[in-house]
């Protein structure tokens, strides 16, 4: 483990300060879902799974759906054994290594152009934004499928499903709360023998990126899914 790798516990602050000098994607691709997860929204998922679950440091963990590289930088600089991320799209990769170059961290980070399909092998923890299947239907179905295949333990992000009756004002930015899963996702889970643990909903800010989006920013609901294979 590299001396930038972390032992001691990281405020999340410093995890959040961290994950902004990741740089997003330089040219997003609405038909892959190319949003980059904000970095409060990256450090929450991280810093729970990290020391509310204890599933990244000194584990073995994939990201799938990689982009480049939030989540996998982030668990690297929690003290992750070994990250492997992986990412369709060339571009997304190519910015991950140059991230990784200017993170200064000196760990064991491997990165894999393919579809996740590809990925074969088993690891203490998956994390995954995955496309939410707004272009593709279905989209994070295969991402669920793959992650229970390959991780002990997975931590993703899905649509909250009640996002236009939960009001912005019961939930600040940064603020998480406890909730449940919606009954597709836990039935999906289910089905690749996995149980859903617990489910945290956040707030996510989407920036104006694409023609079709008419607001300088969006907020949406997102919920993270902490997800055991059994
Ligand atoms: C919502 S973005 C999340 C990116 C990154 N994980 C993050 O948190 O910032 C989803 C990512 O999944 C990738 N992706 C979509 N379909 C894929 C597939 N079939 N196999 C591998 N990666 C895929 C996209 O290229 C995109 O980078």
């Amino acid at each position: 483990m590299g001396e930038h790798t972390q032992k001691r516990l990281v405020r999340k602050l410093d995890l959040e300060l961290f994950l902004s000098k990741v740089k997003p994607h330089p040219s997003p691709k609405a038909s892959l879902e190319q949003y980059t997860t904000p970095e409060q929204v990256a450090a929450a998922m991280l810093h729970l799974a990290a020391y509310t679950f204890g599933d990244i440091t000194g584990k073995t963990v994939l990201d799938l759906g990689c982009g480049t590289g939030r989540l996998s930088l982030g668990a690297a600089f929690l003290g992750a054994k070994t990250v492997v991320g992986v990412d369709i799209d060339k571009t997304a990769i190519a910015t991950a290594i140059h991230n990784t170059k200017n993170s200064n961290l000196n760990a064991d980070i491997n990165w894999l152009i393919g579809d996740l399909d590809a990925v074969t092998g088993k690891f203490d923890t998956v994390v995954e934004n995955p496309p939410f299947g707004v272009q593709r239907h279905a989209a994070d179905r295969r991402f669920l499928a793959k992650a229970l295949e390959t991780g002990t333990t997975v931590y993703s992000f899905h649509n909250h499903p009640h996002t236009d009756t939960l009001a912005a004002d019961h939930l600040k930015p940064n603020d998480t709360i406890r909730g449940g899963p919606s009954p597709f996702i836990q039935r999906c889970v289910k089905e690749h023998g996995g149980s859903v643990e617990a489910v945290f909903t956040m707030s996510f800010i989407i920036p104006r990126m694409f023609n079709f989006h008419t607001k300088a920013k969006q907020e949406i609901f997102i919920d993270l899914y902490v997800i055991r294979r059994i």
